[in-house]
């Protein structure tokens, strides 16, 4: 089987790739990523030479590119992963989050929905769009269910939200056999060192603040890389056409409690370092404008229809991103490139 996966350089993409092509020795997978930012060839250089791995540099809002993989691969799958994820980048510059997410979903929406009418019927297709709790905006308490309302907070989210929604009218409206699932924070190797954890792990094995938004009472429920990928596949495989699937850890932290955990990871492994305690690196500044305040999604239907549940214990799964980070300086050093610097320059200076 072939199947299109975008995004396929960046974070999740990438392990999600390396994920099926180990576990689906048949399948041909068409990678599809433009290698902008979280996108990069160094996340995928293992894979490089795989021959079930087809790797296209290109923009998934490029109809003809996508047209013409259409019509030399013939995927019976697409697994969307191609978007613009960083909250605070989407505050700065929210343009680029409104094409790639809208745009692009549409493009592969169109594309995937006229090529498999024309082709006819087929066994089982699907197009598995991978969206985030983000949509459903900040909960208080309890947790969000797949019928809960959309309330995006962020250009970001509300980028999102209208691709989610662009993806459930394919499905009412053309019949596109489309799924679409909501996750949590993911962690984990290859996360581009702007967000929360790598940011963390890497500024705090240099010897720099690890800038807290706010009163870091933030809530973010995280999951392991591996085990959303999991989840991707036992959904792709298996869930209901037309059907939205939230995955979530059920592993809620305020976001002072996870760095002051990753510090006492690194105080561990790290025993000569002169940075130790790492806690003393830790600065509050200011807050992020619209913060969601806590992200909690009830993960009850994927776990009962579909029989998943997160496998990697929450503290492991953390300390071997943090020796990954530690491992792997090379690749920190490289996509903390020119672009990632002026970046980390307009978002921290007079924070
Ligand atoms: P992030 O990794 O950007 O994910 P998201 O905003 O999509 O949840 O941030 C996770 C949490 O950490 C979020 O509440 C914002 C907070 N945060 C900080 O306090 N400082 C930082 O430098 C960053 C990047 C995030």
């Amino acid at each position: 089987m072939n199947i299109l996966i975008t995004g396929g350089a960046g974070f999740i993409g990438s392990n999600f790739v390396r994920y099926m092509l180990e576990k689906y020795p048949s399948y041909r997978v068409i990678n599809l990523d433009k290698l902008a930012i979280g996108g990069s060839l160094e996340n995928i250089r293992d894979i490089e030479k795989n021959p079930n791995h087809i790797f296209i540099k290109g923009d998934v809002c490029d109809k003809n590119l996508v047209e013409e993989i259409f019509r030399e691969y013939r995927p019976e799958g697409v697994i969307h992963l191609a978007a613009q994820s960083h909250v605070d980048r989407s505050i700065l510059e929210p343009e680029e989050f409104l094409h790639t997410n809208i745009l692009g979903t549409f493009t592969l929406a169109e594309v995937a929905r006229r090529w498999w009418q024309k082709e006819g019927t087929a066994d089982r297709r699907v197009f598995l769009n991978v969206s985030t709790d983000e949509v459903y905006g900040s909960i208080e308490e309890g947790s969000f269910t797949e019928d809960s309302t959309y309330a995006p907070n962020s250009p970001y989210s509300a980028s999102k939200a209208g691709a989610d929604h662009l993806v459930r009218a394919y499905y009412r409206t053309y019949g596109l056999p489309a799924i679409t699932t909501h996750t949590t924070n993911n962690f984990g190797p290859y996360q581009m060192p702007e967000k929360l954890i790598p940011l963390v792990i890497l500024n705090a094995v240099e010897g720099r603040e690890l800038p807290i938004y706010g009163d870091g009472r933030n809530v973010r429920d995280w999951l392991y890389v591996l085990d959303h990928c999991r989840a991707l596949d036992v959904v792709f495989h298996r869930g209901r056409i037309g059907q939205v699937y939230n995955i979530g850890a059920r592993n809620e932290w305020q976001n002072i409690e996870l760095v002051r955990l990753i510090c006492s990871i690194l105080d561990q492994l790290l025993p000569d370092s002169p940075h130790r305690p790492h806690q003393g690196l830790i600065r509050f500044v200011k807050d992020r404008p619209a913060h969601d305040r806590r992200y909690s999604i009830d993960p009850t239907r994927i776990m009962t229809e579909l029989g998943w549940k997160p496998v990697h214990r929450f503290e492991d799964a953390l300390r071997s991103t943090v020796k990954w980070y530690l491992d792997n300086r090379t690749w920190c050093d490289k996509v903390r490139d020119e672009q990632y610097r002026k970046y980390y320059e307009k978002n921290y200076s007079g924070r």
